[in-house]
């Protein structure tokens, strides 16, 4: 990675001073307003603690959801506070419900608090404009920038983007850095066979990342409804199976570039729908009833795509093989995290972009038995579409 890190910091930075650090704690909140995945809270404490082993007071931004930029309690980061204390026992974390402004200022300052979150960056209409004026507001709020938020690396905004003009020095936290260097190094110089797995709804979200990985990988497995648009440009039968028609063009192009390396299902799991779980069958690819869905990839695929898995040396994973969220069609999903699992304790680097593929490796108790989970949906699809990151930019070169 060609940016510095808190590890560059002297202690000259850190010692009774106050470093501000952008994390990622757009977390689930439930109707009560409790945090139902804690993720990216604990992934970001080894930067809260590194920072406070060296004297600093920690001050944390944050966005939660998508308030429009104004004040919207639905969207306090409060019930994040209260997880981040209960995860830090031992360390004073005070809320403040401001941002910017003399009382966030006061609170950073404030001797009782070791780590202190303040209130969502998006209650500013500004933030996500990477308004300069509000960046230098958050400036003031630190001593030095450090931004952990690799979630929201691809979002050029004043809490991402602009405030790292303004408070040097900027640096990545430790979570950002772990990100970069597990994603950068299956991009950049990964152990072969490389196998990346890309699933999900649409191919229009994942035209982008098939075009940058097809040169880089041995085999690329195509999951999820998306294979329904492959299917459809090759002249098959897809029942109700969810396809974007105006993507059809695009996925027959990219079948006659894409030539060995491009691997479709062979068999599928459908259903009349996703409510009639009873009905599951599977079914040759070229025999998907005209009153059915594909919910899933089928067992035969799972089979080989597990093999092929198998003999890699690096796999990266993008993106649910079905509906997971519903028994049986969460089958080939699991399958997968099984298989990436297995292959970890082989020594293959395994790497599980954010989002729902997480979601599903966590759900199957398998996140520990990958070698690396990204706490990013958006910023890791980003990235492997190999497009800059504005939050990352912006930071210092090492
Ligand atoms: C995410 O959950 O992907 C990040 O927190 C970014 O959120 P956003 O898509 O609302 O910018």
């Amino acid at each position: 990675m060609n940016k510095k890190t808190v590890r560059d910091l002297r202690d000259a930075d850190l010692q009774g001073r106050r470093a501000l650090v952008r994390v990622d704690f757009n977390v689930p909140l439930d109707d009560a307003r409790r945090v139902t995945d804690d993720t990216r809270i604990r992934a970001a404490l080894p930067t809260i603690e590194y920072l406070l082993g060296r004297g600093a007071r920690v001050i944390l931004l944050s966005h939660l959801g998508r308030p429009k930029g104004k004040p919207d309690d639905k969207y306090s980061l409060r019930p994040a506070a209260h997880r981040l204390a209960e995860l830090l026992s031992k360390r004073r974390v005070r809320f403040v419900a401001a941002t910017v402004g003399p009382e966030a200022e006061a609170a950073t300052r404030d001797p009782a608090a070791d780590v202190v979150l303040l209130e969502n960056t998006r209650f500013f209409a500004g933030e996500e404009k990477n308004d300069e004026a509000l960046a230098r507001q958050m400036a003031e709020l630190g001593d030095c920038y450090v931004n952990d938020a690799f979630g929201s690396a691809h979002r050029g905004h004043s809490s991402t983007e602009a405030v790292a003009r303004f408070r040097k020095p900027a640096v990545a936290g430790l979570l950002m850095e772990r990100e970069l260097q597990y994603l950068g190094a299956a991009l950049a110089n990964p152990s072969r066979p490389f196998v990346a797995v890309l699933g999900g709804s649409k191919i229009s979200g994942k035209i982008d990342v098939v075009e940058a990985l097809l040169p880089k990988v041995d085999a690329l497995l195509v999951g999820g409804a998306m294979a329904c648009t492959f299917f459809k440009a090759m002249g098959l039968e897809v029942g109700t199976s969810l396809v974007e028609n105006d993507r059809v063009d695009m996925a027959k192009a990219l079948l006659a570039r894409a030539g060995t390396r491009l691997i479709l299902p062979h068999d599928a799991t459908v259903a009349p729908s996703v409510d009639q779980p009873a009905a599951a069958h599977a079914v040759k690819r070229d025999a998907i009833p005209a009153g059915e869905a594909m919910l899933d990839i089928g067992p035969d695929t799972a089979k080989s795509y597990a093999r092929a898995i198998a003999t890699a040396r690096t796999v990266v994973w993008n993106g649910p093989m079905g509906v997971f969220e519903k028994p049986p069609f969460e089958a080939g999903t699991t399958a997968i995290a099984r298989a990436m699992a297995d292959a970890t304790g082989k020594g293959t680097t395994t790497i599980v972009g954010g989002g729902d593929s997480a979601a599903a490796v966590e759900n199957a108790g398998l996140a520990d038995r990958m070698s690396h989970v990204s706490t990013g949906g958006g910023a890791s699809l980003e990235f492997l579409e190999g497009k800059t990151l504005p939050g990352v930019a912006a930071l210092d070169d090492a």
